[in-house]
């Protein structure tokens, strides 16, 4: 009897965003050691706390095959790409690195779909969320750094920003759960 619950193509689709999602955790490794090898402490621990993050997701899509009766694949990461050249351009990337892992959840999402995997299907769900989350933080640290001047932001200004990041929370509040009384 056959008791993998995933398709093959499901199999080797979620092997690969698990994939991804390790790469993600070692982008942010390396952006975190950019920064803090630059002097921004607190961009730094934003973004190791973030890395964590990362394996988090990498770890929900392992468990998930495994309970799905389905092989889990441990394959090579890809190298991060280069450094930043600065603090914006850090947070631009940061940004496009998670777009392109939301677009990566919705063609997963898609594939669940065309399959009717309800189960896979429900559990991405999680994952688009998250990726919302994930987004309006990027877009947040985008702003900041607007605020603050972009590319001719002062040190002062910098300084701040990093300060702030130390304590920036994981997570971001997103549209759903605001109200009139809590905006
Ligand atoms: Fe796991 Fe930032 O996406």
């Amino acid at each position: 009897m056959n008791t993998n619950r995933l398709s093959t193509a499901m199999q080797t689709a979620l092997n690969a965003q698990m994939t991804k999602e390790a790469h993600a955790a070692q982008i942010y490794l390396s952006y975190a050691a950019w920064a803090s090898a630059q002097g921004f402490s607190g961009v730094a621990n934003f973004l190791f706390r973030h890395a964590q993050e990362e394996r988090n997701h990498m770890m929900k899509i392992l468990e998930y095959i495994l309970q799905r009766g389905g092989s889990v694949t441990i394959e090579a990461i890809p190298a991060p790409p280069a450094n930043p050249s600065a603090l914006q351009p850090c947070f631009e990337k940061v940004l496009e690195h998670e777009i392109d892992n939301t677009n990566a959840i919705y063609k997963l999402v898609k594939q669940s779909m065309e399959e009717q995997d309800w189960a896979t299907w429900n559990f991405m769900q999680w994952f688009v969320k998250e990726q919302t989350e994930e987004e309006t933080l990027a877009l947040g640290l985008l702003d900041k750094i607007k605020i603050a001047g972009g590319a001719a932001a002062s040190g002062d200004a910098l300084y701040n920003i990093d300060r702030d990041l130390q304590g920036e929370p994981d997570d971001a509040e997103l549209a759903q759960d605001k109200t009139a009384d809590k905006p």
